[in-house]
């Protein structure tokens, strides 16, 4: 495996605000992600750490730039490699959960497992294996209206893991929860990446999530701006 995980170099994208005038959000962002490693980036709102990680996991495209996944450059990839890409080898956990209401956990959390190619009961399997380690076992019949908003958000945690992801990708992945919540999904990245060996690369404009990091870096004027934010 790739010590990198991600190697980004010179990232630029700008957005048209109206007719004739646009605004650069990313002036050239160059960074490498660990593997084995949580890696937080923190910046205000609007500082494009969204735009950015939406940019490294190829669902959208910088205007110049190159990206390397795992060593594979994903601008040399089509739509439908990249989306076989990204559903096998990046999880991803967003601000609110978006788990299917009309679906148990334990079949939000199969689905991916399903279009990643295996059967239904394999996938259930898998699916009961990740809701054990997020300790939603005795959960994984309820549907997400059944479940209170930190267990939803664990769920989503679970279906980031579905494929084994190399890398899990978060946006404001405690935004919506109260901080006793937001403790425990923390805490739950930490215990992933210690004993399952997963990687994480978290986006906040929260401060707190700093001391998640064992990288941090912070995102303004649309660079990457490295002071002394790293906590271990
Ligand atoms: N599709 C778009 N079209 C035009 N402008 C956009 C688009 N997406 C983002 N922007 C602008 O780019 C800037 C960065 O947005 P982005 O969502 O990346 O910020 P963010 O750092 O994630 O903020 P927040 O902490 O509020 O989530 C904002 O000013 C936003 O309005
Ligand atoms: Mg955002």
């Amino acid at each position: 495996m790739n010590e990198k995980i991600i190697v980004a170099e010179g990232i630029r994208k700008s957005f048209r605000i109206s007719k004739d005038k646009s605004l650069e959000i990313l002036k050239g962002i160059s960074l490498e992600i660990e593997s084995l490693k949580i890696t937080v980036i923190v910046g205000a709102s609007g500082a494009g750490k969204s735009t950015l990680l939406h940019i490294l996991s190829g669902l959208d495209k910088p205007d110049n730039g190159k990206i390397l996944i795992d060593g594979k450059d994903i601008s040399k990839m089509s739509d439908a490699q990249l989306s076989k890409f990204r559903n096998k080898r990046i999880g991803f956990i967003f601000q609110f959960h978006h788990l299917l209401p009309e679906f148990t956990a334990e079949e939000n959390v199969a689905i991916p497992i399903m279009l990643d190619g295996a059967s239904y009961g394999k996938a259930l399997e898998r699916s009961r294996e990740l809701l054990k380690i997020v300790g939603l076992a005795d959960r994984s019949a309820h549907k997400p209206a059944e479940l209170s908003g930190g267990e939803q958000q664990r769920v989503a945690v679970a279906r980031a893991l579905a494929n084994n992801p190399s890398i899990i990708f978060a946006d404001e992945p405690t935004g919506n929860l109260d901080s006793a919540n937001g403790e425990i999904i923390h805490s739950l990245f930490t215990e992933l990446k210690n004993n399952h060996g997963y990687t994480f690369l978290v986006v906040s404009h929260n401060p707190e999530l700093i001391k998640l990091g064992d990288v941090v870096h912070e995102i303004k004027d649309g660079t990457i701006i490295d002071g002394n934010l790293s906590s271990r």
